[in-house]
């Protein structure tokens, strides 16, 4: 897929306020910092578009992008990040829980996954949620240029062996780097292709 456009469309915190139009929607989530509005840039190739912070809990509201106008692309808050405080991170889940149970035009969830990490509870605690919801989602392991090649296979097998303890299949699965754009047309043809299931 070719993106010729890419428009930041607009930041909320409350379902109701979400944008309309009959178009599929792709969300972005995981534990912050793992770089998911790092990926919304590099699969759009415009730098600025999502915010990017080192700071954890940059995104802090529901973001839609708007992608050839034609499908909705959204970056969500990070989950699992300590250092909010309780009733921010409550108001959070809350938002999120309710995002993902209620945008009838959600085709997929992908759940970011830091390579270099070993399976992290809060991550397995959401994708099991998310079964548990019947919500589709795949798997984006992010920041794959941060460790050696021959180490990617290693770490994604382990990741799954630990999935596997929870699920019978594995779902479909990404390998990326934001820095040097690895996964970008795979990642893209995908989305394509579930797009034209929206109906
Ligand atoms: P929150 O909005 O806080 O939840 O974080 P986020 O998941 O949106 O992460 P963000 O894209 O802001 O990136 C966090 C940090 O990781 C930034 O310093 C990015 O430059 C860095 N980063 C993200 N993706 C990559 C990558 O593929 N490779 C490398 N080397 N660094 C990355
Ligand atoms: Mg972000």
């Amino acid at each position: 897929m070719n993106i010729s456009t890419a428009e930041f469309l607009c930041s909320n915190t409350k379902m109701e306020k979400l944008p309309e139009g009959p178009f599929p929607e792709f969300a972005f989530i995981g534990r912050s910092n793992v770089g998911k509005s790092s990926l919304i840039n590099m699969l759009t190739r415009r730098k600025g578009l999502a915010k990017i912070s080192n700071t954890p809990g940059k995104t802090q509201t529901i973001n839609h992008f708007i992608i050839n106008n034609s499908w909705y692309m959204v970056d969500l808050p990070g989950y699992g990040f300590a250092k909010v405080a309780q009733t921010t991170r409550a108001n959070w889940e809350q938002m999120i829980s309710q995002y993902l149970q209620q945008r009838i035009n959600l085709m997929c969830v992908f759940v970011l996954i830091d390579i270099r990490l070993t399976p992290q509870k809060s991550d397995i605690a959401f994708i099991n949620r998310l079964g548990e919801l019947a919500i589709a989602f795949s798997i984006i392991f992010t920041k794959a240029d941060k460790l050696p090649k021959a180490k990617i296979p290693f770490q994604v097998a382990e990741y799954n062996k630990t999935l596997l303890e929870h699920w019978e299949e594995l779902p479909k699965q990404f390998i990326t780097s934001s820095e040097k754009s690895t996964g970008r047309e795979d990642l893209l043809d995908y989305i394509d292709a579930i797009s034209k299931n929206y109906s």
